[in-house]
């Protein structure tokens, strides 16, 4: 309510008790009017609810609306039914106390609709088990049955209820639904037999005739018209456009199983319905005496058959009467009036007591067996105060028990308001109000009251009638301020009553009730023949209405009036014995039509329904009162010191939070627990400047909000980064963690292997070995020998040592192989001849090593530089080499130039044209030369005639000419290489020597002893 305090200007405000001017009616109609224009039916006055009927269905009362109202705090929302029932649910749970919601009006003002609502709204929100959920769909459908039998078309409304209606909703201790108990009041048994123009009678005669199966019909004898039944026609509209019969006759069977009726209960119920409307159909004629006789015996045959009541006896019930004189019973013949008259009221008397019995009925159906402690919350669904034109014993009773009713609200408002004063420990101001007591005495005091009265004229001797009745009650209270006849009025009021009226000055207005049938309708007589008749029937319902006690019993039974009084009595008891909630209903319009506000109508019933007193009662201290902690919650926002939390006791905070607004002291008052605030206008103030801090409040907290999403959004983010981080850092860490276990295992394998290297290969070495051949190879791949000069090989493992050598030939050969076929031709005769050269120098003589270098020619002169002489004389020898050379004699060792020449067999010194001398290699002995930088060749040749002598030769090729001449003459082991001298053959047996020698210069010369002295320059080696 609180939050719809802003929208005041439009809808007015939600609580009466905040209107300025309360005591004005206009404004209170102002009010109504301006929120029923806007569809919003429900006001509060404090805890009293006032709804005006929309005559529309609205949105409000859907399972969202429900769940909406469920256990939030009375004034956090709109005005609503379902707030007062929560409130006095949860009042009740929490405090464990009973309750009771009074829903009163004048009919068709939406009391039952009210009554319905609420029982729907427990039957959602409550909680429950599947147990359970069958007392809950009784107590549901406890209502169609009832409606059925005791409600019926008026002129104010369709569905009118002809009698109150008290329920009892029993709660476990857990606040589930577990029973209920339904108190009926004062049915309107006379429309069984007669009803107004436009009026009809209970619903429940018209859905058996358009509902019920031709079978049941059958058997019940009835016809599917309802214009043949005299007892429906009387307000000749049978057929209604917004009742569908047949479609609520389906309701109320299908209510009839789950409330637990059998088949026999059933049928002795419809029995008694038929019986009812055959009565209706009963006519009475005139015999010669006078006396009522019933001509056509179908009806009363039927009625035999349904009742189980002997025909005949049926029949002379119906036409006499008994009379008990002395100690005889007289039967009495009875005149059409009186045979009329008797057959409507046991149709009353037995409509009225299947109605009763009906409840009992459902009663037992709802009975909690359980004797675990439960609460009630208990609904009143009664007629309001009844003013019409014609006022009669019914609307004097209905309207006595609305001043009860009143009293009662009065009494608990006060009390309440005065009790709360008093915890809050606020000063009680006296209240004026009007106090109804006096009237409740005029009616209902022992000996003196109108019930009295009445049941005196009732019972006594002599011929009592409703004309004695109104003088009796002129000589008795007719001095008393609220009580009126024609005879007592003054001149100007006596106009408006009539001479069988009376007039009573109701709290709600003075009605004027017509005292015709009073005396009647309180004895409500049923002949005692017919009575019995009803005792001894053998339908078990009319057998247990009509007890044998009642026609054995001396006593007068109870009259109405003092039934209606008493049982009203206990209900009063009932009532204050609970904590009460009320909802007034309006009727906005008598044409049944939405949207449509009828002031006088409803100025009328405000008036009627007390509730200008009411607002009066509920305003006389202060307007609006709450709890320190509620109007702190509320409204702390517009105190620096409250906002946003306050620590502190709450009142504190209250007078702070009020301090800083600026109340004044006259403005309100401060009890134990709550603020009272004495004027509506204080409160719309700090309204106002709350709903403007509202505003700045909700953008602040939308960007507090907008921050804290974004907040989260990234925290979320940031965890799940965190997450996947330690996910993946956790994946590498497995992952190495598995790389070092299993480096570790290669590497204790490694060291396995390498101990036992040494092994023959086995399991524990054979990876190690593999793999050390394996890298050894691989290693070797990049160290192999370039060339075949290249004497380099890796060092292998002692395992690969065999390998390693076969691979090493291997190598070798190939490099070789390689070397070969990259050698030229040319390359190969140098190479061939270097051979040559190494086996007969290497080592033995100065220069070899260069020589190695030096490329040896094919010649050193070519042919065409041969004297064309020596060629013709060696003609037919092919020319090998041929080189200058230095010959010395063998006598005297002259030098002479020549030239050296090598064919193929053999080898000629030349000197120009003439051969000198020609060695042939087949005879050739040997060739010397000394081991130091010389070119000294000495041809050895054998010793016989021919040849001269051993040739003593020098040349500068001395490596190149001698590899020739061996080569040529296949003679390299002749080769021979001196140290120091040597000797030769001069010829013809003779010797000389050359000695060879080092010096400082190379010279060669005869020395002294006659010796070929060469001297060379010391030379690398
Ligand atoms: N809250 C509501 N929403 C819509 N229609 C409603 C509401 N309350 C009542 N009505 C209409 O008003 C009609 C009369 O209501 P209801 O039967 O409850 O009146 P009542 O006060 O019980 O009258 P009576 O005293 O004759 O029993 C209903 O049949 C329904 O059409
Ligand atoms: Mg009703």
């Amino acid at each position: 309510m609180e939050g719809a305090l802003i929208a005041r200007d439009r809808v007015g405000v939600q609580d009466f008790v905040l209107l300025d001017s309360h005591t004005s009616e206009v404004a209170f109609l102002n009010n109504l009017r301006k929120r029923y224009q806007e569809n919003l039916i429900y006001t509060y006055i404090g805890t009293l609810l006032v709804s005006v009927n929309p005559y529309k269905e609205l949105d409000i009362y859907t399972l969202t609306q429900m769940q909406l109202y469920r256990g939030v705090n009375f004034f956090e929302l709109p005005p609503h039914l379902y707030a007062i029932a929560d409130n006095a649910y949860r009042v009740m749970c929490s405090e464990c106390n009973n309750h009771f919601i009074l829903i009163s009006g004048e009919s068709g003002a939406g009391k039952t609709e009210a009554s319905k609502k609420i029982l729907q709204y427990y039957a959602v929100t409550c909680p429950t088990t599947d147990q359970l959920k069958i007392v809950r769909d009784r107590l549901l459908l406890s209502n169609p049955v009832l409606e059925a039998f005791g409600n019926a078309k008026t002129l104010r409304n369709d569905n009118s209820s002809r009698f109150g209606k008290y329920m009892d909703i029993q709660f476990d201790f857990k606040g589930a639904p577990v029973g209920g108990h339904i108190l009926s009041y004062l049915i309107e048994k006379s429309r069984v037999v007669h009803q107004n123009h436009g009026e009809r009678n209970f619903h429940i005669f018209y859905q058996l005739l358009e509902g019920a199966d031709k079978d049941l019909l059958g058997w019940l004898g009835l016809e599917r018209n309802p214009q043949k039944y005299a007892y429906l026609i009387q307000g000749r509209c049978a057929k209604v456009f917004s009742i569908n019969d047949k479609n609520d006759w389906k309701i109320v069977r299908k209510a009839f199983s789950i409330i637990d009726f059998s088949e026999r209960d059933i049928e002795h119920l419809f029995a008694i319905v038929a019986t009812v409307l055959h009565l209706g159909n009963i006519h009475f004629e005139e015999d010669s005496n006078g006396h009522a006789i019933i001509r056509d015996g179908t009806q009363i045959k039927w009625i035999s058959k349904l009742l189980g009541a002997h025909l005949s006896i049926l029949q002379e019930a119906l036409t006499n009467r008994k009379i008990e004189a002395r100690s005889e019973e007289v039967l009495s013949p009875l005149n059409v009036d009186l045979a009329f008259y008797a057959r409507d009221a046991v149709a009353k008397a037995i409509y009225g007591r299947t109605f009763t019995w009906l409840v009992n009925k459902i009663n037992n159906a709802l009975v909690n067996k359980d004797s675990s402690r439960k609460t009630v919350i208990g609904l009143l669904d009664i007629y309001g105060f009844e003013v019409l034109d014609t006022n009669s014993f019914e609307q004097f009773c209905i309207n006595y028990c609305n001043e009860k009713l009143q009293q009662l609200l009065i009494e608990m408002t006060l009390k309440a308001e005065q009790e709360e004063y008093e915890v809050e420990g606020i000063e009680w101001e006296p209240i004026p109000y009007f106090n109804n007591k006096i009237i409740c005495d005029l009616v209902e005091q022992k000996h003196k009251g109108i019930i009295s009265i009445l049941d005196e004229e009732c019972l006594r001797p002599g011929e009592a009638t409703d004309l004695s009745f109104l003088e009796k009650l002129e000589e008795k209270v007719g001095d008393h301020p609220h009580f009126l006849t024609r005879k007592l009025a003054d001149q100007k009021t006596r106009k408006s009553i009539d001479f069988l009226d009376f007039r009573l000055l109701h709290y709600a207005g003075e009605v004027t009730y017509c005292a015709m049938g009073f005396l009647e309708k309180n004895n409500d007589l049923l002949y005692r023949n017919l009575k019995e008749v009803l005792c001894n029937s053998k339908n078990f319902i009319i057998r247990e209405c009509f007890l044998f006690s009642e026609l054995d019993s001396r006593r007068r039974p109870e009259t109405v009036a003092t039934q209606f009084k008493n049982s009203l009595m206990s209900l009063i008891e009932i009532l204050m014995s609970k904590e009460p909630s009320y909802v007034r209903c309006i009727k906005p319009n008598d044409n049944k039509e939405p949207g449509k506000f009828d002031d006088s109508l409803i100025r009328h019933q405000v008036k009627y329904l007390g509730l200008m007193e009411h607002l009066r009662v509920r305003r006389a201290g202060f307007a609006y009162r709450r709890k320190y902690e509620h109007f702190l919650q509320r409204y702390k926002s517009l105190c620096p010191a409250t906002w946003p939390n306050w620590n502190g006791p709450a009142i504190e905070g209250v007078v702070k939070l009020i301090k800083h607004i600026g109340y004044k002291p006259e403005e309100y008052k401060l009890g134990r627990t709550k603020i009272f605030i004495r004027f509506p206008k204080t409160l719309f103030a700090t309204e106002d400047a709350f709903e403007y801090r509202r505003h700045l409040l909700i953008s602040r907290l939308q960007a507090k909000y907008k921050g804290f999403l974004g907040q989260r959004a990234y925290q979320k983010k940031r965890k799940a980064a965190i997450k996947l981080e330690a996910c993946w850092r956790g994946a590498l860490a497995r992952r190495e963690a598995k790389r070092r276990t299993w480096a570790a295992q290669i590497i204790r394998k490694f060291i396995n292997g390498f101990i036992n290297r040494k092994k023959p290969l086995c399991p524990e070495n054979r990876e190690f070995v593999m793999l050390s051949q394996y890298k050894y190879l691989l290693k070797l791949r990049d160290h192999l020998p370039q060339n075949v000069l290249d004497k380099s090989w890796l060092k292998p493992p002692s395992i690969m040592e065999e390998t390693s050598e076969m691979l090493h030939k291997l190598c070798i050969r190939t490099l070789v192989r390689k070397y070969c076929r990259g050698v030229s031709v040319e390359r190969r005769v140098q190479l061939q001849q270097k051979v040559v050269t190494s086996a007969v120098f290497r080592g033995k003589k100065e220069g070899y090593q260069q020589s190695l270098n030096q490329r040896f020619l094919d010649t050193r002169l070519k042919e065409n530089e041969i004297n064309p002489r020596v060629l013709q004389l060696i003609q037919g020898e092919s020319i090998k080499y041929v080189t200058p050379v230095i010959k010395y004699d063998r006598n005297g060792f002259k030098a002479r130039e020549r030239l050296l020449v090598l064919t193929q067999a053999a080898a000629y010194v030349v000197e120009m044209a003439k051969i000198k001398q020609k060695v042939e290699y087949a005879t050739l002995k040997g060739i010397s030369t000394s081991n130091l930088s010389d070119g000294i060749i000495v041809i050895h040749v054998p010793d016989d005639n021919k040849q001269k002598g051993d040739v003593i030769l020098q040349c500068e090729h001395v490596f190149e000419t001698v590899t020739k001449l061996c080569m040529l003459s296949n003679k390299e082991s002749l080769v021979k290489i001196v140290k120091g001298s040597l000797r030769f053959r001069i010829g013809s047996g003779k010797e000389g020597t050359v000695v060879f020698a080092v010096g400082q210069e190379p010279q060669v010369f005869r020395d002294r002893n006659g010796q070929l002295t060469v001297v060379s320059t010391p030379g690398p080696p």
